[in-house]
């Protein structure tokens, strides 16, 4: 490994780009201008736009009129860390503790860990290298180059789509390319032709004015954390469909094709149980775990809360109870449809005695190409130069990275998604991490990808 390429990615993990964390704003700003420094110190020109929230980075080469335009997008920002605190006398679980601190990185066994490593700093980084290696070689790349890293990917791109429109004439490109998601095992090339879209709600029910003594008022007045756990359940039958009305409305169905391909590759559900850690895997009847996180649309809740959580016991009726949920969505579901029968179903199944409100959070759109157009062909192509022998993988991701639909409104190009991290990469979670190996391919994969590209 090139040792400049290592140590400045482990100069970009040191910055704590936390998007969602306000006492975070400046080391957030201050990352993307390591970036943008970086990215002339390699020989492109590169500018910082401040938006309402995170600067947007975007840097190019000289454009010439005889070349294909490639626009690589990525994030500089990151999630926030989320770790509980270590008791007296506990050893660190690597399931809920990070055993080195997540913004001051490691490199153990060839693998580096941090927050950030890699989703997204490290797959964005291998193309940054790609392209210094590139420009060094020969001081010329084979196509217009365009990077465009933003700060708010992890909050739900707030102030991109805006950017996007205002500059759409500057960033017109011929196609897009993307690392920010995963092969599905070492070694194995991965292209990934669908991301599902996603919907955010918050529940909250509110009962009496103050919290009540539950032996003096309880059975006469409404409990809100009872109505919120109620609400939660309604969401599901009990095989695991969705049970709000028309919520497949506009599901596409997966292709047969799909089923097949997927049934075949090196990853089985066996291999998603033992990732996860989970006892057993569960879903929507009539599907392989693969295909429900991949092609099938869902309802999370991804926090639920109200009344007391101290040591011991407490009796009252609490005041209020939240729930945060979000909805996974797939082609051809849009975030305000679905918020809508979301919201007329909690109305509908809310008990009396307490107030309810729905507040629409973030959205994104589902995005779904083909593999088989040109472009793909051409980044199939490329992987298989960067992974010489190996199959390409053709599949979807559960994650969602809302801005491609929007790179496909506004821009009217498609995205090739080439992911680098490994399915135990632990995004947004403890000991994130990302191999040298994989930082080492991506750097192979973006002069192929910039070379096969070139020529469609
Ligand atoms: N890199 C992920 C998206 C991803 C993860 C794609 C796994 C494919 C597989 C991205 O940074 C991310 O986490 N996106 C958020 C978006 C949300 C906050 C709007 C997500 O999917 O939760
Ligand atoms: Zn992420």
């Amino acid at each position: 490994m090139n040792d400049r390429h290592l140590s400045d990615l482990l100069a970009f993990l040191r910055y704590p780009s936390v998007s969602t964390d306000p006492a975070r704003k400046e080391d957030v700003a201050r990352c993307a201008a390591w970036l943008a420094g970086k990215l002339e110190s390699i020989g492109l020109q590169a500018a910082t736009y401040p938006t309402p929230g995170h600067p947007i980075v975007v840097a190019r080469n000289a454009h010439r009129a005889d070349r294909r335009t490639v626009l690589i997008y990525g994030h500089y920002d990151v999630q926030p860390v989320d770790e509980p605190e270590l008791l007296e006398g506990e050893t660190p679980d690597p399931n809920r503790h990070w055993m080195t601190s997540p913004f001051e990185p490691a490199l153990r066994d060839g693998v580096i860990y941090g927050r950030g490593a890699a989703d997204n700093k490290g797959q964005l980084f291998s193309h940054v290298c790609g392209v210094s290696e590139m420009l060094e070689g020969s001081r010329e790349l084979p196509v217009n180059l365009v990077f465009l890293v933003e700060g708010e990917e992890e909050i739900g791109s707030v102030n991109f789509g805006a950017f996007l429109h205002a500059h759409r004439e500057e960033l017109r490109c011929d196609i897009i390319a993307v690392s920010d998601t995963g092969m599905i095992a070492p070694g194995v090339p991965t292209f990934t032709y669908g991301l599902r879209g996603i919907a955010a709600a918050e529940l909250r029910v509110t009962g009496a004015a103050s919290d009540l003594h539950s032996g003096i008022y309880g059975g006469a007045v409404g409990n809100p954390a009872t109505c919120v756990a109620r609400l939660v359940a309604s969401l599901h039958h009990a095989d695991g469909r969705i049970a709000v009305a028309g919520f497949y409305d506009d599901v596409t169905p997966l292709a047969e094709w799909e089923r097949a391909a997927w049934s075949r590759l090196p990853l089985t559900d066996a291999d998603l149980q033992r990732v996860t850690g989970a006892p057993d895997l569960v879903g929507e009847a009539g599907y392989s775990a693969l295909e429900r996180v991949w092609a099938r649309p869902t309802a999370e809740v991804n926090g639920i809360g109200g009344g007391f959580q101290g040591v011991g016991s407490k009796t009252v009726i609490p005041r209020e109870a939240f729930a945060k949920l979000t909805f996974r969505l797939v082609a051809d579901q849009h975030p305000a449809g679905v918020f809508a029968k979301v919201k007329a179903h909690f109305e509908t199944h809310c008990p009396r005695g307490v107030r309810l409100e729905v507040k629409q959070g973030h959205g994104g759109e589902p995005y779904l190409t083909s593999p088989n157009l040109p472009a793909g062909l051409a980044a199939q192509n490329a992987l298989r130069r960067a992974f010489p022998g190996r199959e390409v993988a053709l599949i979807r991701e559960g994650g969602s990275i809302p801005i491609v639909a929007t790179f496909r409104q506004v821009l009217g190009v498609e995205t090739l998604l080439l992911g680098l991290a490994l399915p135990d990469c632990r995004a947004h979670a403890p000991n994130e991490n990302f191999p040298v190996e994989n930082f080492e391919a991506g750097i192979r994969l973006n002069r192929a990808l910039l070379e096969e590209l070139a020529q469609k």
